[in-house]
């Protein structure tokens, strides 16, 4: 559940103007009439999957859990950022569970990949490939140096036991590997694009595998697709929210910067940028989304938006209970001028932080600010907020009158490299 405010974004937004519009692209969707439309699987998906995948999601979680001590969870874009930010919101920064998850497939880096691959020599392993084409370059090369890695650690048999592959349930390089291989596979359905596929396996496989309650992330997100199918503004948070988004792209200001007071929020910023930049952004036009996680970046941006450009508009995600107390304690000496805040929780100070930033980006800044407001983040409320995301990303591009779903301009920079790497046929 969530509450989307409007009391600072510093307009007299007339949403009743808004309304006819709002209604029609409402019917649009849900009679699939929509530009994009082969791709609105994810619109009823809390409803509408597939029961017995899920039920297999578990059982074989449960295999790798009891089983491996690492899983490299291989793809990138849509078949990355979801379960990266889900794991990271839920089970924080410093994650010790007995079941070590390593994201890989996200870059070219030989670094970085030099440093997975020396890692896990010794260690017991399994992979979750992720890939709907099956074709994408950083994941299949990824995939190829890890899978043989395994392959010579445990032998192809244990290997091939090893490796579960999420893909296209009918098509595509990974699905005829898999096929020929014998992995345990789970689908991407052909109805659901990568950045709107975290509820399908893409996301719950690996959030399973790391302990994550996945019926309770569904249930979120049931709750939020009855919520956010109302075609009225003011009962609907998602259209509430794409309309304050499409009301300041309107007016001159061209960047959303999504901020949270949580560093184990940054990589749901990340998941925001790709949903909302890989939808809007075409066609010349759409809102550039950035983020930020405040209190720290108040100390590198903050200055910029307090005093900078005119040019943004914030978008605060504020959960209002952290899980975890952590009280300030007294200190004799007193030199570092703390004991006013002694025996003060650091939800207080967060919470105080919060408003003065909203007070001083507002009043003096003159930068508006929607709030979404969150109770506590736990899996039930993160489902219910990522499908809200997404059904404000599919309204707000409508109103933009682009098509949410594709994003014809990845393809340039892939041309150009494939030129540039030899690759036949470019
Ligand atoms: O949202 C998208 O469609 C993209 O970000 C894709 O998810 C990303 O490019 C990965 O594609 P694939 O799953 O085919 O490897």
């Amino acid at each position: 559940m969530l509450k989307v405010k409007d009391e600072h974004v510093l307009a007299n937004v007339d949403y009743a103007s808004y309304q006819p519009k709002v209604s029609k692209i409402n019917e649009m969707i849900e009679k699939n009439e929509g530009a994009g439309n082969d791709f609105t699987g994810w619109v009823k998906y809390p409803e509408t999957f597939d029961k017995v995948e899920f039920e297999n999601i578990k059982k074989y979680a449960k295999v790798v859990r009891d089983n491996y001590e690492v899983l490299v969870v291989c793809g990138i874009g849509g078949s990355y950022l979801g379960a990266r930010a889900a794991l990271e919101a839920l089970q924080g920064l410093k994650r010790n569970d007995k079941l070590e998850i390593i994201f890989l497939g996200q870059t070219f880096s030989s670094d970085y990949i030099f440093d997975v691959l020396s890692y896990l020599e010794n260690k017991n392993f399994a992979i979750n490939v992720i890939s709907k084409s099956g074709t994408t370059t950083e994941t299949a090369i990824a995939f190829r140096l890890v899978k043989e890695l395994l392959e010579r650690k445990v032998g192809k048999v244990k290997a091939q036991k090893a490796i579960f592959a999420t893909t296209d349930p009918k098509k595509g390089a990974l699905r005829e590997l898999s096929t020929n291989e014998g992995y345990v596979t789970f689908n991407l359905p052909g109805n659901i694009g990568g950045r709107y596929s975290v509820f399908t396996a893409v996301g719950l496989f690996p959030l399973a595998c790391a302990g994550v309650n996945i019926d309770e992330l569904m249930k979120g997100a049931l709750d939020a697709e009855k919520a956010c199918k109302n075609p009225l503004i003011n009962k609907n948070p998602a259209y509430k929210y794409a309309v304050l988004r499409d009301y300041f792209y309107n007016h001159k200001k061209g960047v959303e910067m999504f901020v949270s007071y949580e560093p184990k929020l940054t990589q749901l910023g990340e998941w925001f940028k790709q949903l909302f930049g890989e939808s809007e952004g075409k066609d010349g036009k759409g809102l550039l989304p950035d983020s930020a996680t405040f209190s720290t970046d108040l100390h590198s941006l903050g200055q910029y938006v307090q005093d900078g450009t005119k040019q943004l508009f914030e978008t605060i995600l504020y959960v209002k209970h952290p899980n975890n107390r952590v009280v300030i304690p007294h200190d004799d000496a007193n030199l570092d001028g703390l004991n006013y805040l002694e025996n003060k929780d650091l939800e207080f100070v967060n919470e105080k932080a919060f408003l003065g930033t909203l007070e001083a980006h507002t009043k003096t800044g003159n930068v508006p600010n929607i709030i979404i407001e969150v109770e506590k983040m736990d899996e039930y409320n993160l489902g219910y907020l990522f499908y809200f995301f997404m059904k404000t990303c599919a309204m707000s591009a409508y109103l933009l009158k682009v098509n949410p779903f594709n994003q014809p301009g990845v393809e340039v920079y892939k041309k150009n490299m494939f030129h540039l790497l030899g690759k036949k046929g470019y």
